[in-house]
């Protein structure tokens, strides 16, 4: 091939992850494994590019013919100035961590929401058409996961947050007269909770190596709901354990959420549907 296309002249399929700090990232380890198994030969390198590099690094993938990259902190909003196209979901949630690289043409994508979304379905038991949720917290992870959510067609969603304000802002901005959004502050928790089939924690409390915190009281979870969190470090985190020890919950945790965004991603790059259960695996090796 010649130009800026997709893939490089040998036929490799070269991917990657762009962020800073990025060292850390379980991303290429998962992604390869992918490649691996799908039979397809390139690589998945971690790119640290800082933030003052985003304009030059969306230039060098297209240079290098990479045929995608995902983005990661702290560039998912930043980077939406330097695409051709952005994907309609990922438009409304205002944030992009997927990138595809058609013949130098770069269209971004969202595949959090969503990820998490085919996670929670085929890791639980749950019903989310007709499903009275809560999602605690009104950040970027919980736009991605309300953007996906509401494609289920659930009853209604309740936003709770620590500031009021940013919960009732995002409530108006994603309410519908099928499907009311409303916001709440976490003091009314427990008028708010009684009634819901699933809660979902999106903010970064009870994060290792923050602290063992809690990002509501236990005993304001109904018996026997569905309870999610998007932290997968540790797996179990104290929400998790409480509200299945406690409250006789079935529990879900973030490393689904992760694995699901990458074989989302990576059908994106590719056009195939991965090894699920290999990526699992080994993300899950290299946590242990
Ligand atoms: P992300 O992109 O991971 O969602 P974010 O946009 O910074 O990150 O949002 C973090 C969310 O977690 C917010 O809803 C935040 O509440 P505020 O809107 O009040 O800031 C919530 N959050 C973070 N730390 C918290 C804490 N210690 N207690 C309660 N909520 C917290």
């Amino acid at each position: 091939s010649s130009g800026e296309s997709g893939a490089t002249e040998q036929g490799l399929v070269l991917l990657g992850v762009l962020g800073d700090p990025i060292k850390h990232s379980k991303s290429p380890l998962m992604h390869k494994i992918a490649l691996q198994a799908a039979g397809i030969e390139g690589d998945f390198v971690p790119l640290h590019v800082k933030p003052d590099q985003l304009e030059d690094a969306m230039k060098g993938i297209r240079a290098l013919h990479f045929r995608g990259v995902n983005v990661t902190i702290p560039h998912k909003v930043e980077v939406m100035k330097y695409l051709d196209e952005i994907d309609e979901g990922a438009r409304l949630i205002g944030a992009v961590n997927t990138i595809v690289n058609d013949n130098g043409r770069l269209k971004g994508y969202n595949t959090d929401g969503i990820g998490y979304v085919r996670s929670l379905k085929e890791e639980t038991s749950v019903e989310l058409k007709g499903a009275k949720i809560a999602v605690l917290g009104a950040g970027g992870a919980a736009r991605g996961v309300i953007h996906a959510l509401l494609e289920e067609r659930p009853e209604s969603v309740m936003i709770l947050n620590r500031t009021r304000d940013k919960a009732e802002q995002l409530a108006q901005e994603w309410t519908t007269e099928a499907i009311p959004v409303t916001g709440y502050a976490n003091d009314e928790a427990k008028n708010v909770l009684a009634t819901v089939d699933v809660l979902i924690n999106t903010t970064s409390v009870g994060m290792s190596p923050l602290s063992d915190e809690l990002p509501l009281e236990t005993s304001l979870i109904p018996k026997g709901i569905i309870v999610s969190d998007l932290i997968y470090n540790p797996l179990e985190t104290r929400l998790l354990r409480e509200s299945r020890e406690q409250r006789g919950c079935i529990v879900h945790g973030g490393l689904g959420m992760f694995v699901y965004q990458g074989a989302v991603a990576f059908e994106y790059f590719t056009g195939i549907a991965p090894a699920v259960d290999q990526m699992r695996a080994a993300v899950l090796r290299s946590l242990s």
